[in-house]
């Protein structure tokens, strides 16, 4: 095939995408020229940590928003791969809940054994992509760090998987500028430790904000104090974390909030998100969204409505994360090699918002990761992608959510089984709580390592 592909980010969304074609190719399909380009040095997108905040080596925003010690928020069992299992990379059973470093290894273990990274282009930042509309190409701008050299090429397709965590949403709030303390956001949050001893308020009331919190706890800080915009998060917090409505202002250190209450504080984590930020994609061909399960102009939650050459995999909010990328990957992979045709402008947004409209109807957690669950289905079921139960991932997210009501600061040392291999987790050596050491040489001993201090 005499085309060309362009996968802007070596994260598990551009990984899937190039092991999407590769496994095609491997059945002998004759494949477009694939090319990668990723701006860090390595691959892993998100996974791949890097001590590093502010700019990187390069003066590029630095990627990463993971943190130390940082274990999966949701049961592996639900981000299984069905083509590469945790059994086929790891050998034997393992706890639910894994490090960041042993998922890093997971999802490098199987582009590794498909030789795909031969593809990449890395220290290679985008800064421009345009459609030509006179060839009929996308005109992509890159610049090599190791050559110091920025130029353009052709393509007949991208692939836009350059995720949407990782620019920070930054509210500000009144007397922020004079706070006597240390404010950052998310984003910015690298080892727990730094807040020992500390009275620490976490501004959010999601994901970022219940586990930067729990990391805190559990690495000692003297306070966790959270509050919240919308909704409380709710749990049963250990007796040194309370929950209260949004904070209104400060003055020197005091933090005040929505109930007429205040409280001395070291340092404020904003845990408010993150922005669809994609400033080298040209106007007419760039998503924007806030986070939600079903951006508008995406068919298929993939294909650019508008120029459907132009593709985006992962933009939607994540219940389901690895194994819905490679959901979305296969089928791109598919519609470029010709195998599956796309239906009109009219037709494709018509169903566009049929989802949106179902989406806008959701209430419950549960109803939400059914929906992402029939959505992947669907995709699966159109391409050779290895079929899977989703209504099993299902019961897993539901025995999740009771898990965490049920103890917050205990769920990670729950159980599920694999619905690719029905193997049943094993409890890990240590409860997560008192797990402190979150190495990978750690994490798969028979039981905790001396290290030196
Ligand atoms: C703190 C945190 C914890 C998380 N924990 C979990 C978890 O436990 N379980 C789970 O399933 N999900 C988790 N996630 C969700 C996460 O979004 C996915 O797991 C996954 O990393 C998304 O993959 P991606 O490839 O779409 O994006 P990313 O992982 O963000 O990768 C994008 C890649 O694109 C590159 N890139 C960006 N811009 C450019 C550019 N202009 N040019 C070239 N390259 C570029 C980046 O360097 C990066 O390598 C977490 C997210 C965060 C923020
Ligand atoms: N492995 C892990 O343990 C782990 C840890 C952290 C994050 N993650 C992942 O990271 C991703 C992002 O999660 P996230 O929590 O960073 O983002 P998020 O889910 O988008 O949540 C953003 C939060 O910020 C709040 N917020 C926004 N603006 C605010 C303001 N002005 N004042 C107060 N609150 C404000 C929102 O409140 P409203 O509800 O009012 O909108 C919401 O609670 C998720 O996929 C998550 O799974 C995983």
């Amino acid at each position: 095939m005499n085309k060309r592909i362009a996968v802007i980010g070596a994260g598990p969304s551009g990984l899937a995408q190039l092991r999407a074609f590769q496994s095609s190719a491997g059945k002998g399909a004759d494949i477009p020229e694939l090319v990668c380009f990723e701006k860090q040095s390595d691959w892993g997108g998100l996974w791949n940590y890097t001590w590093r905040t502010g700019l990187d080596e390069h003066g590029e925003p630095v990627h990463c928003s993971m943190y130390r010690y940082l274990w999966s928020n949701g049961p592996k069992e639900c981000l299984e791969f069905a083509d590469y299992t945790f059994d086929e990379h790891f050998g034997r059973p393992m706890g639910s809940y894994p490090p960041r470093e042993v998922l890093f290894d997971y999802i490098k273990g199987r582009v590794e054994k498909a030789g795909v990274r031969q593809y990449i282009r890395f220290n290679t930042p985008v800064r421009g992509v345009v459609y030509d509309d006179a060839s009929g190409q996308f005109l992509v701008t890159v610049h090599s760090f190791d050559e110091d050299r920025t130029y353009t090429e052709a393509f007949d397709w991208v692939v836009v998987a350059s995720g949407h965590f990782s620019v920070p949403n930054v509210p500000e709030f009144p007397g922020f500028s004079h706070f006597g303390g240390r404010v950052l956001h998310a984003h910015d949050f690298r080892d727990a430790l730094e807040f020992k001893d500390k009275d620490v308020l976490i501004v959010g009331a999601s994901y970022s904000a219940e586990d930067i919190g729990s990391q805190c706890y559990k690495y000692g800080a003297r306070s966790i104090t959270s509050c919240y915009r919308t909704n409380a998060m709710g749990y049963d917090w250990p007796t040194n974390w309370e929950e209260k409505p949004n904070m209104t202002h400060v003055e020197g250190k005091r933090v005040f909030f929505q109930d007429d209450s205040s409280k001395e504080i070291d340092a404020i984590i904003l845990c408010t998100g993150y922005l669809h930020h994609f400033p080298y994609i040209e106007e007419r061909l760039r998503l924007k969204t806030n986070n939600r399960l079903w951006p508008l102009n995406l068919y298929k939650g993939i294909f650019w409505e508008k120029n459907p050459k132009l593709m985006y995999i992962g933009m939607q909010d994540q219940w389901y994360s690895f194994n819905m990328f490679d959901a979305q990957a296969w089928y791109a992979r598919d519609v470029v090699l010709g195998r599956i045709a796309l239906p009109d402008y009219d037709s494709m947004h018509v169903e566009d918002l049929r989802w949106r409209e179902e989406e806008l109807k959701l209430q419950t957690a549960q109803e939400m990761y059914e929906y992402q669950g029939e959505y992947i289905r669907q995709l699966i079921e159109a391409t050779d992608y290895p079929t899977f139960d989703i209504a099993a991932v299902n019961q897993t997210f539901l025995e999740w959510k009771h898990d965490k009501a049920e103890d917050i600061m205990g769920y990670r040392n729950k159980c599920y089984r694999s619905v690719m291999t029905g193997t049943m987790a094993i409890p890990h050596h240590t409860p997560w709580l008192e797990a402190l050491d979150d190495s990978l040489e750690t994490y798969l001993s028979p039981g905790p390592v001396a290290r030196r201090a």
